[in-house]
């Protein structure tokens, strides 16, 4: 697993401007930052984006420059409606099938890319990834921007994604332009990353806030990429999955295994922290811990999953962090996906998956 690389991080030398997406006219001069060629980081349902104009190459070489973003990892674009697609990318019937039901909403779709995207964006793959976000506010801003939004998370690249204003103006001020402060993010993980193969079938290369059971539903076959839970050693469809991400300061471990096992396991050890499910109670009364929500309510957990591994910085006196392996069906796949990565896929076999 490659090292967090920050080689091109730009110095935090800007005044960065914050703007509020409850005003009209906030949401206009953060659109004339981002026609001008400026970054400005936006709330979207899943995480917060860090937007610069799809079609101005300096401008998103900035992207990567404010993240310490390696140039191989290409950009999601975001549109203000599915059509809008068909200026930057072929379409075909399966993206409208997968887009009437699951758009605008935390879905991405990869698909055979247009001239009109340059290079930088998709770092010179042939392809592009397009997303309509939920959130209405970003919405409004992509479409009085008038431009395709080029938006990875608006983290510094190897850190947990951003699901609120706080999370951005502490990796990005001086970085960027502007922050578009909004809501807090709703799903609080990234979109689900799909792509259409040549054969039309769908393949999930990142599990997001559409699961892959609704996938199926829908289209009757969905398959996962290997990279979403095994660290193997091939190329994986979206270049992001191969670097270590979302990782707190502290070293991350999965436990496998049950509460009782658990609890055994730590008896001897010092100086961690616990991410453990409300149920946990043998777990918080003999460890120091952070409950991430009940075990079966998946979408709390990946709401709250970022800010969890954030707020494990601010612990005084831990070195490691211990977090109990989720479930792997609907948005438990996506919070496992995450902690596997956070954890550089270093689990601990207890047992099997967490009991329920
Ligand atoms: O929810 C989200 O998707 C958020 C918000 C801001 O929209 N964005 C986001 O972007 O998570 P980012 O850059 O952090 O993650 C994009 C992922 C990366 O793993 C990247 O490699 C993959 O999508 N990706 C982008 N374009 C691709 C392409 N043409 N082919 C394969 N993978 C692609
Ligand atoms: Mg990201």
């Amino acid at each position: 697993m490659p090292p967090i690389r920050r080689k091109n991080l730009r110095q935090a030398t800007m005044k960065t401007k914050i703007l509020s997406d409850k005003k009209t006219e906030d949401i206009k001069f953060a659109s004339d930052i981002i026609k001008s060629g400026g970054l400005v980081a936006f709330a979207t349902e899943t995480v917060y984006g860090l937007g610069a104009d799809a079609t101005n190459p300096d401008a998103v070489k900035k992207i990567f420059e404010a993240k310490g973003r390696p140039q191989d990892n290409p950009l999601i674009i975001h549109l203000s409606s599915p059509e809008e697609a068909e200026k930057y990318a072929y379409t075909s019937e399966l993206y409208y099938k997968i887009a009437d039901v699951f758009m605008p909403g935390p879905i991405t779709v990869i698909l055979p890319k247009k001239e009109t995207i340059p290079d930088i964006v998709t770092g010179g793959l042939n392809s592009v990834a397009v997303r309509v976000p939920g959130y209405k506010k970003a919405l409004e801003f992509i479409e009085m921007c008038k431009v395709p939004i080029a938006a990875p998370s608006a983290n510094l690249s190897g850190s947990p994604s951003p699901t609120c204003f706080e999370h951005v103006k502490s990796d990005m001020d001086g970085r960027i332009d502007a922050i578009l402060s909004g809501d807090i993010s709703e799903i609080g993980v990234e979109s689900t990353v799909v792509k259409i193969t040549e054969e039309n079938s769908v393949i999930i290369c990142r599990p997001g806030g559409v699961t892959l059971e609704e996938l199926k539903e829908l289209i009757g076959e969905a398959h996962l990429d290997k990279s979403v839970t095994e660290n193997f050693d091939g190329k994986p469809i979206s270049p992001g999955m191969k670097y270590k991400h979302y990782a707190p300061k502290n070293k991350v471990f999965l436990l496998s295994g049950s509460e009782d096992e658990i609890v055994k396991f730590l008896k001897n050890k010092t100086n961690f922290v616990v991410i453990c499910f409300d149920e946990d109670e043998k777990i918080m009364n003999t460890s120091k811990f952070i409950s991430i929500g009940a075990k079966n309510d998946y979408k709390n957990q990946a709401h709250r999953l970022f800010d969890v591994l954030r707020k494990t910085d601010e612990i005084k006196g831990i070195d490691t962090i211990y977090a109990r392996m989720p479930q792997k069906d609907g948005m438990g796949l996506a919070v496992l996906n995450r902690l596997l990565k956070a954890a550089a896929f270093e689990t601990v076999e207890l047992g099997g998956f967490a009991e329920v």
